[in-house]
């Protein structure tokens, strides 16, 4: 059986990258649908010697569709994804828009697969760094019973998208001419320095993106009781967002197995030879389906602590991979209807 699938948000850092991954998965697509806004729209996308003409959004858009894969923030999202679901499309979408419904479920396929055969026409992929997060604190939470988190993250610039990336490119490249260009997408300077601040700031202090960590992670591991204390920071790496986390479990941690526990769970590596100066980073993570966890050690700060630090690409498993991942789950469980 095959698929019509079309990419809202085809022409952005994410879209591109769903492109890439239908093809080397092997998606089962019969059609391939790009849209974008009107500034795209009659633009070529050329791909492994196929080309399609990116299609501005519109109402009609979605006919015939049994996937749509959205990628366009989240104003696209609350204004097509109930067009697009009224038309009898799957809709699974990478803004923040539909998260916290209650009525749509907040997938990670590793982790709670049967959440999104309950859909009911849209299905909401999780932030980012959340999806990261969880790829190493989900295995340890089976293992202890995860209660509360402290994390620090460090958030590759394409996480905001294909511009930002472009303004660290042209800062660095201005750099290395004796020269200076304003920031645009950011409130400062990216190149050769790092900012503490993600999303918009509420009144208490925190950002969104901080308690996007909170929420979200509450919903997809079921535990509503769960603390978190999170600072979002973006620093100067092209791709792949690492995670520095200490947390605290209801049960004594034995790190052997919690080093089996990260093992035995898929498309999440364990690397950790610190005397061999071998743990996780961005740059070994870039384009690769897996996440990685490392500098695994039991800390004293909070009762049963252990603190770690995880990496995985916030364009795959953060956004394109896990929602393709969510289309292939229904294919298999014959939920694509
Ligand atoms: N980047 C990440 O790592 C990441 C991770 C998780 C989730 N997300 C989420 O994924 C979404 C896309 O992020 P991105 O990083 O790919 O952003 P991006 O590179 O800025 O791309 C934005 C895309 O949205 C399209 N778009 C903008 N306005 C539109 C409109 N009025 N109608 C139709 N399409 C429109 C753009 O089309 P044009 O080219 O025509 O402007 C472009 O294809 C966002 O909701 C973001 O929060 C991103």
């Amino acid at each position: 059986m095959t698929y019509k699938v079309g990419i809202l948000g085809a022409t952005g850092a994410v879209g591109q990258e769903i492109i890439h991954l239908l093809h080397e998965r092997k998606f089962p697509f019969s059609e391939l649908r790009l849209l974008a806004s009107s500034r795209s729209a009659g633009k070529v996308q050329e791909y492994q010697g196929n080309s399609w003409t990116i299609e501005e959004t519109n109402q009609s858009s979605f006919k015939d569709l049994d996937f749509c894969i959205f990628s366009a923030g989240g104003g696209q999202s609350k204004t097509f994804a109930p067009i697009a679901k009224e038309a009898g499309c799957i809709v699974i979408d990478n803004s923040s828009a539909f998260r916290m419904d209650p009525s749509v479920p907040l997938v990670v396929p590793e982790i709670n697969p049967e959440a999104a055969l309950t859909h009911q026409g849209i299905i909401a992929n999780p932030n980012c760094t959340t999806a990261i997060s969880l790829m190493g604190l989900f295995p340890l939470h089976k293992a202890f019973g995860l209660k509360s988190l402290i994390a620090c993250t460090y958030q590759a610039v394409s996480g905001s998208g294909a511009e930002a990336l472009q303004e660290l490119d042209d800062q660095l490249m201005a750099w290395s001419k004796g020269k200076n260009i304003p920031p645009k997408v950011y409130p400062h300077p990216i190149a050769f320095n790092v900012i503490p601040h993600v999303d918009d700031f509420n009144d208490d202090g925190f950002t969104r993106e901080e308690m996007k960590l909170l929420h979200e992670s509450r919903k997809i591991m079921d535990l509503d009781d769960l603390m978190v204390n999170c600072t979002c920071v973006r620093v100067p790496v092209r791709r792949a967002h690492s995670i520095a986390i200490t947390a605290s479990f209801e049960n004594a941690i034995d790190l052997s197995v919690a080093k089996e526990a990260i093992k035995a769970f898929p498309n999440v590596e364990l690397i950790d030879n610190p005397q061999q100066l071998e743990y996780p980073m961005p740059i070994n993570y870039s384009g690769v389906s897996s996440c990685a966890l490392g500098r695994m050690r039991k800390t004293e700060i909070l009762p049963n602590g252990l603190s770690f630090w995880v990496t995985g690409d916030q364009l795959w498993k953060g956004a394109a991979l896990n929602a393709i991942q969510i289309a292939e789950l229904l294919i298999s469980r014959n939920s694509a209807s």
